[in-house]
């Protein structure tokens, strides 16, 4: 069973879709916590199913790079990424980039799912950057992190044809449709051990 840490900022939508796939018996992962930057309305989700919580905010810290030690260190209590069975931290809608120091502990046991088609829009304004490009394709990417800015090795993508005149927030609503089975389908893939994840990230 491949125990995750998930990361998030926000609503938690794609949290949620990896809580209700760990509900079957059959989905070989489970949530041993949830964490985030900020007061995010997903932690609710993770509360709800009884799943640890907790939060490190930057601001508390004196760099980014002592804000991922402190945050590392919340994740290993829990027994995520270290030791023969490190299981995998999931980056689901954090909203910060993982310092260097961070990556490095967890690499390669590190993704995240970004709602675009990498390495097109990196970045936080994906969806915006691709309706302002005039891209009619865009979609999502799972990929492991690496120490840049989504640039880390891609695993698995699914695309979305955008639609005349659509904004922002209904083009990402529709990626997000995708991205929630994906994420979940792409750990599924990690935990069966049918998707290696690429060592040192690269
Ligand atoms: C997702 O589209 C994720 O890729 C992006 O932010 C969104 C988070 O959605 N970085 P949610 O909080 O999982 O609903």
């Amino acid at each position: 069973m491949l125990k995750l840490a998930v990361l998030i900022s926000g609503g938690g939508s794609n949290l949620q879709a990896l809580l209700r796939a760990a509900e079957d018996p059959d989905y070989p992962a489970r949530i041993a916590c949830v964490g985030s930057d900020t007061d995010a309305p997903g932690l609710a989700h993770a509360e709800a199913a009884g799943i640890p919580t907790f939060i490190v905010r930057p601001r508390d810290s004196d760099s980014r790079e002592e804000w991922g030690q402190v945050l590392a260190a919340a994740i290993q209590e829990h027994g995520v990424g270290s030791g023969p069975d490190p299981g995998l931290v999931v980056s689901a809608g954090l909203m910060r980039i993982l310092p260097a120091g961070f990556v490095r502990e967890f690499s390669p046991n590190l993704i995240n799912t970004h709602p675009a088609l990498l390495p097109d829009f990196p970045g936080a304004h994906a969806v915006r950057d691709a309706l302002a490009a005039g891209a009619t394709e865009t979609g999502v990417t799972v990929h492991v992190i690496d120490e840049g800015v989504d640039t880390g090795p891609v695993l698995r993508q699914a695309s979305v044809t955008v639609r005349h005149g659509e904004s922002e927030s209904e083009l990402h609503e529709r990626i997000k449709e995708l991205e929630r089975p994906l994420l979940v389908q792409t750990v599924r893939e990690i935990a069966e051990g049918g998707l290696v994840l690429p060592p040192n990230g690269g």
